[in-house]
């Protein structure tokens, strides 16, 4: 009975991705900061691999890792929760959820009157604790509704609970929920209901209710749960997904109870997915800057492995990843940060290997639809699959071979690896001449090598190469090189890119060399 324990550290990034200046975030590593602060300890997920993650080497790389690691590319275009989670379950969102850094407009709020018959009150972004002191009385006065936002994608409501019951609070989330679609999409509509006398005692009662925007495609789990599987949502997991794709659910207060949830899910009789997400990290420590709070977190976690793990059975699979960052040290702001983030995956059915860095959260999705047996179509791709397992060793044989360049001329560092029929791999750098002409690219480094030993029946090429030996971005094969290829390798050829420390963006040969000239226009 194959099972996935899925469980999102909330906001556990491992380090800035290279386009976190558009996100406003500069210098940001979730792990990095709180690894430097004494209350951190890793023992557990150190001895799994995380070491061996790109950029977390400082941890110490790990020589036998227990787990399959890597770190995660996020495709989408945002740092919050609700994409990062979607994101993970097989939905890329090419665009940010929308914020209301100045309130929302007035068709939205004239809308919203209009079904609620009440007044809006505040309409900006606001601490959910001084918007009571701030509107509360009037809202008291006059039972106008007190709307205001976040840096997240969130319409807030309050309400005094003797002026609106919370029942009645509930009912106007639904109607901002249905007027909330399209461009104004936003994450989340929370009801805020609260109690209290007046200003100075105000407080928010625990009635809180999040109604979310519905995810925008079918997700891993209506997958898994379509193909009449369990998918057992713990935490905020089932709020994230409005309650789709969830077959059962358990609300938590704390990092422990989720914990103790999902430890007990272990004894559970299903097959199919348990999802954990751990939302301290990132509600109780990350937005606070609390760098130690969140190191403790961290090591409380990393304690509670080992019971897990030993009692996984045979056919379970743990997957331990984040949704975003939320470097508790970055001080320009208290928002998430635009980070890659760890994965972890252990269990007695996995290899362990380092799959460098994947290009979407959504390898996840793929990952546990591949384990459970269920089909799913998603931008991903299972971490588990031979192949992946094949074009991670040959991008990293590749990113290696660079380091034999001989390039006094250029500084242009190029490797390339290349995958024959009978299994073996010629790997190949580019020499360089005084006379220029003379040089070699990697490419036909590697593929000279394999022909001149009797190989000519070739499965995948990797590719990687930079000024310096530092790759940044693509450095694809040069046009004498595809016409070399194209005289051993037909379109449907793999050609791997490195973009850096194992990740890769996986080309046919076809969108390389475009109706090329090849051997079959030859008369031989
Ligand atoms: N180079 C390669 O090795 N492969 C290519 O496909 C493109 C170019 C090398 C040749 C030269 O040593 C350096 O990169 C700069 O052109």
């Amino acid at each position: 009975m194959k099972r996935v324990f899925l469980i999102v550290l909330d906001s556990c990034g491992c380090g800035e991705m290279p386009d976190a200046a558009k996100f406003g975030d500069h210098d940001v590593n979730t792990i990095r900061r709180i690894s430097e602060d004494p209350h951190f300890s890793a023992e557990t997920t150190k001895k799994m691999g995380l070491g061996l993650i790109p950029g977390l080497s400082f941890l110490g790389e790990e020589t036998a890792p227990t787990a399959a690691v890597g770190r995660m590319t996020e495709a989408s275009a945002g740092k919050d929760t609700t994409i990062g989670h979607w994101e993970i379950a097989g939905v890329v969102s090419p665009k940010p959820l929308p914020t209301y850094p100045n309130g929302f407009p007035e068709e939205v709020l004239e809308a919203f009157r209009k079904a609620t018959g009440r007044d809006v009150l505040c309409n900006k972004p606001y601490s959910g604790t001084a918007v009571l002191k701030d509107y509360g009385e009037e809202h008291l006065k006059t039972g106008a509704l007190i709307v205001y936002t976040s840096a997240d994608s969130v319409f807030q409501i309050a309400a005094h609970e003797e002026i609106v019951p919370p029942e009645q609070l509930y009912a106007y989330c639904r109607m901002a929920r249905e007027i909330l679609q399209g461009e104004h999409g936003v994450g989340r509509v929370i009801a805020r209901p609260f109690l209290g006398e007046n200003a100075e005692t105000f407080y928010r009662t625990p009635r809180r209710h999040d109604f979310s925007l519905l995810p925008p495609k079918e997700t891993v789990l209506d997958a898994v749960k379509n193909a009449g599987q369990t998918v057992y949502a713990i935490g905020k997991i089932s709020d994230i997904f409005a309650g789709q794709g969830v077959t059962e659910k358990v609300f938590t207060q704390s990092n422990e109870e989720g914990m103790a949830f999902t430890l007990a899910a272990l004894d559970k009789d299903f097959e199919g997915l348990c999802f954990t997400n751990l939302v301290d990290f990132d509600m109780k420590y990350g937005h606070r800057r609390d760098i130690p709070g969140y190191a403790s977190a961290y090591a409380v976690f990393d304690n509670w492995l080992p019971g897990f793990m030993k009692k996984m059975g045979d056919e379970d699979l743990l997957m331990i990843t984040a949704d975003h960052g939320c470097d508790p040290g970055y001080l320009e702001t208290t928002d998430h940060t635009r980070e890659y983030t760890p994965l972890l995956i252990y269990g007695k059915g996995v290899t362990p290997y380092c799959f460098g860095t994947r290009p979407t959260f959504s390898d996840i999705a793929a990952t546990v639809a591949d384990w459970l047996g269920v089909s799913f179509e998603c931008p991903g791709t299972s971490l588990l699959s031979d192949s992946v397992r094949m074009e991670t060793k040959l991008t990293r044989l590749a990113e290696d071979a660079m380091k034999m360049a001989y390039v006094p001329y250029s500084g242009y560092r190029v490797g390339a690896a290349l995958l024959c029929g009978d299994g073996t791999i010629y790997t190949g750098c580019n020499i360089e001449n005084a006379s220029y002409t003379p040089t070699v690219c990697a490419e036909r480094t590697a593929i000279f090598k394999a022909v001149s030993e009797g190989k000519r029946d070739f499965c995948m090429l990797a590719v990687a190469g930079g000024k310096n030996g530092v790759v940044e971005g693509l450095f694809p094969p040069c046009g004498v090189c595809r016409q070399v290829i194209a005289e051993f390798c037909g379109p449907d050829f793999p050609v791997l890119v490195s973009t850096g420390m194992g990740g890769y963006r996986k080309f046919r040969f076809g969108e390389l060399l475009p109706n090329g000239f090849s051997p079959a226009f030859m008369d031989v």
